[in-house]
């Protein structure tokens, strides 16, 4: 939620942080500015809108000096107007400053600091300035200043700043919201990920809670709050630039979507030691919950029917943001597999938090090397899947999928067997995606004028439905509810009427006798029943035929066309897949 860049170089700092704005747009596109230091003052240009209109419509492009910040907005405190876009400034325009995350004593510092300054934004973030500008009318220099204010806020943020007075510099916070120092030589960057400044460079240095940062054009530093230096050490990270732009592709969703194969190949990549004293541990626990949000929740499903059914053994899936409320009957007995593509999703971060304070032992499923969800787990498995831009989780959620049947087979000591299955699978996939691509658009095109979807299946499946149903309504913004297919006749029976879609997820596996029969009961109140299975029956009025696998294996089959009637129904209604109107890629607010 919300994505923010420094810069500090040789070089026009306007151009190169809009250019990282515009790799971190997935992370936030109500509104877009920038602050740039030169000549002794500090220059801004912002608007609402996303990037490209507020660069067609403000002169950001032109702002002088080789140091600034900038900031794409997702709106949480005020809403989506200029004036609370980002930056702000103090009252002098001296100082500027651009956050992500939410500063929970906001109220009582704008109460205090508004009987000496005027304030223009209804957003938490103005405080900062203003707070910054208190301390310097105090007799403190810019940096201590800083740090001093920056003390007082209560909540989370990620926090760059930049001054007139000290016009070298670039001054950066940092409390459970992402932020990654970027070196090169005669130029630092800081942005809320590598992505923001990887064509520059891929030596970074990864901020942690409470740290702070000063960057100049040849040296960067970093304190702890109370401004003595700690000495990190930089790393490299070994992400492409060219994974994360969209070639020749209109969306980076479909681009995703079609990079699958090879996905899975990539997730393959593990090493088998690991995965296998991983899979002991699990064994061994008291009790195994997966932690996790959204897709990589259905992710996390799937991994639970897998857990079972591979390695014989239960677990149980507990949304990321409800975790907390189970922190009694959690203890150093419980194992927790906290699934996150970013690595930063707050909640996820909330609940791995409170399970390592009650002793629990934290495994990771996770892509963003280095991410502060990685960084504070026992063991990591990383996706591989390269950069995801599209805020629909796709590719992420096929390769979670991998490592989830990967430690299953692990678990029942197959995993040799088990790769090879999954390696097989890969070309499968990579015939279904053409197969599905000449139809599906077609499909989603007839229809694009329904207005409720309802996604059906039983088992491992059930999951599938749930996904399916989640990347429909969040890009196509129809209504889809997924649900396990006998709980239907239990009241949700009651919305079907003639032409209710209906999708149903059958493949003649251990689920298919009984999902069919639910499917029947809504075929029998007039639903237009679309089955997704590897048999054609005589209810569907349409067919998305799975290649046929083996069952347990369904759900990398099915994700597929599910992906693409997705894709397809948002372009058919003229939207666009990769920005979904008021969603962001990485929620890092609770
Ligand atoms: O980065 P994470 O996997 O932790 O993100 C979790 C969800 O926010 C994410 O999966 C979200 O539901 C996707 N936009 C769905 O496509």
């Amino acid at each position: 939620m919300c994505g923010l860049i420094g810069y500090i170089g040789n070089e026009q700092a306007a151009s190169i942080l809009l250019g990282a704005m515009a790799r971190l747009e997935y992370r936030g596109y109500d509104s877009a500015g920038v602050a740039t230091v030169d000549n002794g003052n500090v220059h801004v240009a912002k608007d609402k809108g996303k990037l490209a209109d507020v660069i067609r419509e403000c002169d950001i492009k032109t702002l002088p000096g080789q140091v600034g910040i900038g900031h794409v907005r997702w709106a949480t405190h005020g809403g989506v107007t200029r004036e609370n876009a980002h930056p702000h400034c103090d009252e002098k325009a001296s100082i500027a400053v651009v956050h992500n995350g939410i500063i929970e004593n906001y109220t009582e510092i704008r109460s205090r600091l508004s009987r000496k300054y005027r304030f223009v934004s209804e957003t938490d973030t103005e405080v900062i300035p203003h707070l910054i500008r208190d301390f310097i009318d105090a007799g403190n220099t810019f940096e201590d200043a800083f740090f001093k204010a920056t003390r007082e806020l209560k909540g989370s943020y990620a926090i760059l700043a930049v001054s007139a007075t000290e016009p070298d510099k670039v001054l950066a916070a940092r409390k459970e919201s992402p932020l990654v120092i970027g070196l090169d030589h005669g130029s630092s960057f800081i942005g809320s990920d590598v992505l923001s400044f990887l064509p520059h460079t891929n030596r970074v240095l990864y901020l942690d809670d409470g740290e702070r940062a000063v960057l100049t054009r040849d040296s960067v530093k970093i304190y702890d709050e109370h401004h003595n230096e700690l000495g990190k050490k930089p790393t490299s990270v070994n992400w492409e630039w060219k994974q994360g732009s969209k070639g020749d592709y209109n969306h980076f969703m479909i681009k995703e979507i079609e990079e699958q194969p090879q996905v899975i190949r990539q997730a393959l990549i593990q090493d088998n030691r690991l995965l296998m004293k991983m899979a002991i541990d699990i064994l061994r626990a008291r009790q195994v919950v997966f932690v996790a949000c959204g897709t990589s929740r259905y992710a996390a499903l799937i991994g639970r029917y897998a857990f079972s059914k591979i390695g014989r053994t239960f677990s149980d899936v507990i949304i990321a943001s409800e975790f907390g409320y189970f922190s009694e009957s959690v203890d150093k007995g419980t194992l927790v597999i906290a699934i996150s593509q970013s690595g930063e999703t707050a909640d996820v971060l909330d609940g791995v938090r409170q399970a390592k304070a009650n002793g629990a032992t934290v495994f990771s499923i996770v892509n963003v090397v280095g991410s502060s969800l990685a960084r504070m787990s026992d063991q990591v498995l990383y996706l591989n899947c390269g950069p995801e831009i599209g805020v629909a989780a796709t590719k992420s959620f096929m390769a979670q999928l991998i490592l989830l049947y990967l430690l299953s087979f692990s678990m029942d000591n197959s995993l040799s067997e088990g790769k090879e299955k999954l390696r097989e699978i890969s070309a499968l996939v990579e015939a279904d995606l053409h197969y599905h691509s000449l139809y599906i658009p077609a499909m989603a095109a007839k229809l694009k004028d329904k207005k409720d979807f309802y996604y059906l299946a039983r088992g491992i499946n059930f999951a599938m439905a749930g996904e399916g149903a989640l990347k429909l309504k969040e890009i196509s913004y129809v209504h889809a509810e997924g649900m396990p297919a006998g709980e239907l006749k239990h009241g949700t029976l009651a919305l079907i009427e003639s032409g209710t879609p209906v999708v149903a997820i059958c493949p003649t596996d251990y689920t298919y006798a009984d999902t069919v029969a639910n499917v029947m009961e809504a075929k029998a109140r007039g639903a237009y029943i679309i089955g997704v299975s590897n048999v054609n029956e005589p209810i569907f009025n349409e067919y998305v035929r799975l290649s046929k696998v083996e069952e347990v294996l369904y759900p990398i089959v099915t994700t597929i066309p599910l992906q693409l009637l997705a894709y397809h129904s948002a372009v058919a209604r003229g939207l666009d897949p990769d920005k979904p109107r008021n969603l962001a890629k990485s929620v890092t607010v609770k």
